[in-house]
């Protein structure tokens, strides 16, 4: 059976699904005939993204670092077969900055807002359906500079392994992305970005930065294939490897 119809007519919902990689997979997840629910913390934008990707998409708002708005999200939701989590409500990177409060920490804000996710969401999950997180490279080249990023990351490998048997016959993996060229750099000005990009296209072997729709892809993916669970593929154009 082709990719494409695996995913026909399946419920597919994306936190951070308004922007970047998470807007990435729900472009492939459409092309592939799945309906669509993308979860964004702001109602302009995801009404903005719903807007733009047309089809059998929906928009839901709702913040992932708060329990009750996750339990509204829960209610408003029917069965999903793959829940897909990009966005990481961040905080502070480096131990160094931190002022003793762990909830200001970006370690925090991704490893429990993936977790209370998942954990609320649950009885929505289909048993043959799946979870995807999304870490990045930091997981295993840490730079020094982004300690705290590290070990969110880190975590949510090693939990992406202890859920899938937790949570089994529920398919558990987790997307570990390089650096993509997505609206999360918009807080730069163009030469920096152009400079950020320049410097990383260097250290991959293909010389590229990755775009939205190789996570996309890669997302869409590891929802079909239903042999696949407690991995994390890297989609880095071999980063990890240099
Ligand atoms: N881009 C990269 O190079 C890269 C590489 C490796 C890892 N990462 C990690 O991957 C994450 C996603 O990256 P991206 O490039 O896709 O970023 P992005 O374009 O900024 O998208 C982030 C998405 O998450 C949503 N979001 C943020 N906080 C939320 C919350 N509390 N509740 C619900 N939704 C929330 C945002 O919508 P609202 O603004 O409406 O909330 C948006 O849809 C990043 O935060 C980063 O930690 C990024």
């Amino acid at each position: 059976m082709m990719m494409h119809q695996q995913l026909e007519g399946q419920h597919v919902v994306i936190a951070g699904g308004s922007s970047g990689m998470g807007y990435g997979a729900a472009e492939e997840a459409l092309r592939c005939g799945a309906q669509v629910t993308i979860v964004g913390s702001t109602k302009e934008k995801t009404d903005r993204a719903v807007a733009s990707l047309g089809g059998t998409s929906f928009g839901a708002v709702a913040d992932i670092l708060n329990e009750q708005s996750l339990r509204n999200l829960a209610d408003q939701l029917d069965t999903i077969d793959h829940l897909f989590i990009t966005a990481s409500p961040g905080g502070t990177n480096r131990l160094t900055d931190l002022d003793f409060d762990i909830k200001k920490s970006y370690l925090y804000g991704k490893v429990w807002s993936s977790l209370m996710t998942v954990k609320i969401l649950l009885p929505k999950i289909s048993t043959s359906g799946s979870v995807t997180f999304l870490t990045g490279g930091f997981a295993v080249k840490p730079d020094g500079k982004a300690t705290l990023v590290t070990g969110a990351y880190a975590a949510l490998e090693g939990l992406t392994e202890a859920l899938a048997l937790e949570l089994a016959p529920i398919r558990v993996n987790n997307i570990r992305p390089g650096m993509i060229d997505s609206p999360l750099w918009d807080f730069m000005d163009e030469k920096e970005r152009e400079d950020l990009f320049a410097a990383e296209k260097n250290k991959n072997p293909l010389h590229r930065i990755g775009t939205i729709s190789d996570i996309g892809r890669a997302a869409v993916f590891l929802m079909a294939n239903d042999y696949i669970t407690g991995d994390t593929l890297d989609i880095s154009g071999g980063r990890n490897i240099t």
